[in-house]
């Protein structure tokens, strides 16, 4: 999740990229890059880390420049460095190129250039993009860039300049955002509103398939098809910093709500029916999974809460035993590794103590170690033998949302990877595996248009002391996350119980008014699951169910059910969290705390 942003008009142009640049560093910030058109001649200037590393080596550029293109990043293919950065120019230098989104097909286009004599400077998917559009090229840069986006599979937002058309900024937009600003006799490109704000509020939202020009200062849009597009601007009420949050009222919310697009990108070009599951950076082979006498997932906190759901996901379908572990208590415990020990380290932030500790001392002693993480040329994914990234985009709330979601498909993919390697299921049960996963996205987005429920049922906790989630098989791994998920923002102490282990001692906390909250996904557990919530309805307690579609007969028992779209049992997990996650939220924020920054916690822990 990069941005991007452009301008032409009679301010100077660093200035004004430079300002849209900081305001869009919530989407990334990596390094930055812009290129301006001076003299008609293109100038890109690009610096990794934070903008202010940018803005010192502009400074001495003495750069005067009316039209140019800049780019904030957050690093999905190639490390953060200078090379990586954007804007990325063609081999001539005459054209520059800003994108965010995710090109699939980058290593088909990058081979036909090689063969065709391009050379390549960056490990990016997006460098390939300026030399197909040199080699596209006659004359005109709204056709070059018309029939480049034909060749791209994936998605972008893209702002194209180009020496022979000094005047010209050419964008358009698949599946990334993109608007156009319009001021007095000037105009903007941005990833997102809050970039042009300070300039303008008079803002075009550009359609999915829609390419503007702005030309020496006149804007023209135009549809897919290459036919003119007229449409009335919409002028922006929202201040910069709720703008920031995408009109939401926290990055958490905003983050739950960004979760069917992390998820699609993280599946996109990795899971494909049909296809075996194409994981670039792990190079694992089925000859390496046989020699492995076991798998260790290791992680911190939410992560190693998706860790308890990848060593069932994983086990299922590889059938190679995983053993899951805290990262502070496995690396005191003298565990088992040598040479036959696989480690899955996951963390979102890549950086976490414990568990790059767990990573170097797995190493040391023989094991192969697969980072599954958010953050390119963070730590752990440096430092490890293979690596996954979760395109969950920058989380900025400190209560992991999006990327979790991102880690559990991280794992499933893992899983069906290995599954295939070592023949454990069939072609046809992993196709229909895979197919339910593409699903999920659409899924998601369904749970988080009907809210009120969940809503009601935040009210009526919010002033409890205790909460209880209870769960069986894979609903009690996510009774863990969401009990997790309910005490760091809401400061109500909550605990997960296994729904079996109720009679074993913790039914002894049920009383009168108390909240039980019971994820009931799995179909196999469904009945001994509402067993269980008999027990404590009969003690008292109110309870809040969520479940699937089909299952009426819970209605019969809980207080209140929320009912989630079906899919298979496996991935259920992945549809159940979510309004987990908005119970979590709507409490804190009817107990008026501060959602985004819950008290004494840290985005990225990264002392013991
Ligand atoms: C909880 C949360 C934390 C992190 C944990 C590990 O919502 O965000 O529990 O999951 O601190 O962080 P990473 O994934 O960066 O290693």
């Amino acid at each position: 999740m990069c941005g991007i942003v452009g301008y032409l008009g009679h301010r100077n142009v660093v200035e004004v990229l430079i300002s849209g640049l900081s305001r869009l560093e919530y989407r990334g910030y990596d390094s930055a890059g812009i290129s301006v058109m001076q003299n008609d001649e293109i100038v890109s200037v690009k610096a990794q880390g934070r903008l202010k590393n940018l803005e010192a080596k502009v400074e001495g550029r003495h750069l005067d420049a009316h039209l140019g293109i800049g780019h904030t990043r957050w690093a999905t293919h190639g490390a953060p460095s200078d090379v990586n950065s954007h804007p990325h120019n063609s081999n001539d230098g005459k054209i520059s190129v800003v994108h965010n989104g995710i090109i699939e097909n980058y290593m088909e286009l990058k081979e036909m250039l090689q063969e065709k004599g391009y050379t390549f400077l960056s490990d990016t998917d997006t460098e390939v993009i300026p030399n197909l559009l040199h080699l596209n090229y006659e004359g005109d840069l709204l056709e070059a860039v018309m029939k480049t986006v034909k060749q791209l599979k994936g998605s972008y937002a893209l702002g194209v300049i180009c020496t022979e058309e000094p005047q010209k900024i050419v964008a358009t937009r698949k599946d990334s955002p993109l608007v156009v600003g319009l001021g007095e006799g000037e105009y903007f490109i941005a990833s997102d509103v809050p970039a042009i704000l300070n300039y303008t509020r008079e803002i075009i939202y550009l359609n999915d398939g829609e390419f503007a020009v702005l030309e020496g200062p006149a804007l023209q849009l135009f549809s897919a098809e290459g036919l003119s597009v007229e449409r009335p601007t919409t002028t922006i009420t929202w201040n910069a910093e709720s703008a920031e949050k995408g009109g939401y009222a926290h990055f958490t919310l905003k983050e739950i709500y960004e979760q069917p697009k992390a998820l699609r990108d993280t599946m996109t070009s990795r899971i494909v029916p049909g296809q075996p599951i194409k994981l670039d950076d792990i190079h694992i082979t089925r000859e390496m999974l046989l020699h492995y006498s076991r798998i260790y997932i290791v992680a911190c906190g939410t992560a190693y809460n998706a860790g308890l759901i990848g060593k069932v996901a994983m086990e299922n379908l590889s059938r190679i035993p995983v053993e899951v572990d805290v990262a502070s208590e496995f690396r005191y415990r003298n565990p088992l590794i040598d040479n036959r020990t696989l480690v899955i380290t996951i963390s979102q932030s890549g950086e976490t103590a414990d568990t790059l500790a767990v990573l170097r001392d797995a190493q040391t002693k023989g094991a192969r170690v697969i980072a599954i993480t958010n953050v390119v040329g963070s730590s752990i994914s440096r430092e490890a033998d293979d690596v996954f990234y979760t395109w969950a985009g920058p989380e900025i709330g400190v209560a992991s949302t999006k990327a979790y979601l991102t880690m559990l498909v991280a794992l499933y993919a893992i899983g069906i990877h290995f599954a295939e390697l070592l023949d454990t299921k069939t072609a046809e049960e992993l196709d229909a595996i895979k197919k339910e996963l593409l699903t999920l996205p659409e899924k998601v987005a369904e749970i988080l248009a009907h809210v009120e429920k969940v809503k009601d049922f935040a009210q009526r906790i919010h002033g409890e002391k205790d909460v209880f989630f209870l769960g069986r098989g894979l609903d009690y791994q996510i009774a863990v996350e969401a009990s997790l998920k309910l005490k760091e923002l809401s400061y109500i102490h909550s605990e997960a119980y296994a729904g079996g282990e109720l009679k074993h001692g913790s039914i002894a906390l049920i009383e009168d008014g108390i909240s039980v909250i019971a994820p009931i996904t799995q179909r196999d557990l469904t009945e001994k699951m509402q067993s269980n919530i008999k027990e404590v309805v009969s003690r008292g307690a109110k309870v809040m169910a969520v479940t699937y579609a089909e299952n009426e007969d819970v209605a019969k028992y809980a207080d209140e059910v929320i009912y989630i779209p079906s899919t298979l049992d496996l991935i259920a997990p992945i549809l159940a969290v979510v309004p987990l996650q908005l119970l979590a939220y709507y409490v804190a924020l009817y107990k008026g705390l501060d959602v985004d920054k819950p008290r004494n916690l840290a985005k990225s822990v990264t002392v013991e």
